[in-house]
């Protein structure tokens, strides 16, 4: 039998086709697949997801492909994949339908296996839709053993969404992976709230039996580049299946560059006797390290925030042998250093630093060094600002004769010299610049402040450069202000984006909506989506802060949330648990010389499906 030694590798429709699925698009990928270099990265799976089957089942009982889209029929599409040395995935549900109403396999187990193993079918996605409340462990047992009585190896991919811990029955039902959540949509905010799920899931995995963080978006254009980088590079951590959901006809060069890193698939495919887990985390920043086979760790430092930050840990929290010096490899870089036992990064928005790192070795390579730039995430108009600049040596020998030198944002100017030097930097040591910067003409409404840093080293010169944007903003005007009407430093949202004086939507998000709590209608206020963070800039400028908040109505009686107001990162106020259908309660802050407001809304407890929260007229007393 198939065991999935390693984390199958891949590429499933749904994600970014849905239904549109078609024996035209399973070959082309395939061909595809060869073309790009995948197949030969590793990825070898082409898995057809939903929506294959004809709405009827045949005379006999068997599911029949959709003639329109797959004229030719399962066996010479599979025939098709197998002669571009790859193999096919198919999809149906342990329910009476598949999610988008398909005939599933519920009680036709063993028919549908047979036919599975008849076309030539190597692996098998199986949902958890209309399942009739059944017991999870007897419907997919039931289809790990049809599929073993065929005699064909048919890797089972339990989709049941992680409700009944399948973590804790999936490999001895027989299945190879199991999905641990819901469903993944292409968002950096989706990829964090399934990542904090996998937190204590790493004792489940192992060769043949893998936790499934579900499929992955890189290239599907709803993230940044860093954004797809962190998202692959934890899923890597995490020992996930590596199942592309972009399409491989279409992939542009950065897209590729993620999915073939030769350095970061093999941190997935690699069992050290662990699959990766979180070390540690501050909320903002976070450590996650993985065992490597060859007695290296992989360790991904993760940067959640929405502006740069630095995280660090140490080669004695990720678990490596103490020893004087460690060589280190950025997975994404290329570039190699070494270490005495510091381990840092400076990280973008989203960012992660993805290292590789052996004991005992490269006392011959240039220390790793990080420069980090310390800026506020908020520049006032027209307002001078400082500017930090610090260079960390963490290996054993010196940075010789450094300099630091930051360049000027449009906009501003350096007071005195932009390049500061000195002699040394020892190892094990920082060394800090600051800069004042005053203003100069006009700028825009972001600026972009950037260090370069030089220094001598083993092997000879060193450069590197470091920038960090922040935004340009001017305090509330006086008197009392709606908060919807000021710009948003930043905001995260669970489904869509965060809206202005309307709900967060119905049936999509950003259908106009009017915000309704209890039946009473409001003209202003933000319409969020738990979990949601609106960050508006006060400069100081205001003393209070007063909303009406709950769930809307749109969401029909549905939902739980509660509302934080956070400033400078204290909490000031927080309301109740707030329930679909309940009347709006009134939520007042006393934000004197908070520089930076925070909205929050968090999920009630309950998971943040139907969580539409409203903060009308949301209000500000600003002089
Ligand atoms: C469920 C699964 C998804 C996808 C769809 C298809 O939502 O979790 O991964 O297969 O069904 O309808």
């Amino acid at each position: 039998m198939t065991t999935a030694k390693t984390p199958p590798m891949g590429w499933n429709s749904w994600n970014k086709f849905g239904c549109n699925v078609s024996e035209t698009l399973i070959k082309a990928t395939a061909d595809a697949m060869v073309s790009s270099g995948m197949r030969a990265a590793g990825y070898q799976y082409v898995n057809i997801d939903d929506c294959w089957m004809s709405h009827d089942r045949n005379a006999a009982g068997q599911l029949v492909p959709d003639p329109v889209k797959f004229p030719d029929g399962m066996k010479a599409l599979a025939d098709y994949v197998h002669g571009k040395k790859l193999k096919l995935g198919i999809y149906s549900s342990a329910g009476t339908q598949t999610c988008a109403g398909y005939p599933a396999s519920l009680d036709h187990e063993t028919t549908d296996a047979q036919s599975f193993a008849d076309w030539g079918i190597d692996y098998l996605k199986y949902d958890n839709c209309n399942n009739e409340n059944r017991p999870a462990i007897e419907r997919y047992t039931a289809m790990a053993n049809a599929l073993k009585a065929t005699g064909r190896p048919i890797v089972l991919s339990i989709c049941e969404w992680g409700q009944n811990k399948p973590w804790e029955w999936g490999a001895s039902v027989g299945g190879q992976l199991w999905r641990t959540t819901g469903d993944i949509t292409d968002s950096f905010s989706s990829v964090l709230g399934i990542l904090d799920q996998q937190v204590g899931l790493e004792k489940f995995s192992g060769p043949g039996a893998w936790n499934d963080p579900d499929m992955l978006e890189v290239g599907n254009g709803g993230m940044t580049d860093a954004e797809y980088r962190a998202h692959f590079s934890l899923w890597a951590l995490l020992n996930a299946p590596l199942l592309s959901g972009n399409d491989l006809r279409t992939m542009s060069d950065a897209t590729k560059k993620i999915l073939m890193n030769k350095d970061v698939v093999a941190v997935d495919q690699d069992w050290g006797g662990q699959q990766g887990a979180l070390v540690s985390g501050n909320g903002t920043t976070q450590v996650w390290a993985k065992p490597m086979s060859d007695g290296s760790v992989t360790v991904a430092l993760l940067n959640r925030g929405p502006v740069s930050a630095m995280a660090a840990t140490t080669t004695a929290a990720i678990g490596l042998p103490d020893t004087d010096s460690y060589r280190v490899k950025d997975l994404w870089t290329g570039k190699e250093s070494q270490t005495d036992a510091m381990i840092r990064a400076e990280l973008g928005v989203h960012g992660v630093s993805l290292l590789r790192i052996w004991p005992k070795s490269g006392r011959t390579l240039a220390p790793l060094t990080t420069l980090s730039v310390g800026v506020d995430e908020v520049v006032e108009k027209d307002q001078p600002f400082t500017t930090l600049g610090t260079v960390y040596n963490d290996g054993s020998t010196p940075l010789i004769r450094p300099s630091l030198t930051l360049v000027a944002p449009a906009g501003w100017k350096v007071q005195g010299s932009a390049t500061v030097r000195t002699d040394v930097v020892q190892p094990h040591r920082g060394w800090t610049a600051t800069w004042k910067l005053v203003p100069d003409g006009t700028g825009g409404a972001s600026l972009d402040v950037r260090v370069d840093s030089r220094y001598f080293t083993i092997g000879g010169g060193q450069q590197s450069s470091e920038h960090v944007t922040a935004l340009v903003a001017v305090p509330p005007p006086a008197g009392s202000v709606q908060a919807s009407s000021l710009p948003f430093i930043s905001t995260g949202n669970g489904w869509g984006p965060v809206e202005r004086n309307t709900s967060n939507g119905e049936n999509q998000p950003g259908d106009g909506l009017p915000m309704s709590i209890a039946g009473v209608k409001y003209a202003t206020g933000i319409g969020a989506h738990a979990p949601s963070t609106v960050r508006i800039y006060l400069g100081g400028k205001c003393t209070s802060f007063s909303a009406m908040v709950g769930v809307d109505d749109e969401t029909h009686g549905n939902g739980s949330v509660a509302f934080t107001v956070v400033g400078d990162n204290k909490s000031l106020a927080q309301s109740p648990v707030q329930r679909g259908n309940q009347a709006a309660v009134s939520l007042t802050a006393n934000v004197t010389g908070v520089h930076i407001i925070d909205l929050q809304v968090s999920d009630g407890g309950d998971g943040n499906t139907w969580d539409h929260a409203d903060w009308a007229v949301a209000t500000l007393t600003c002089s």
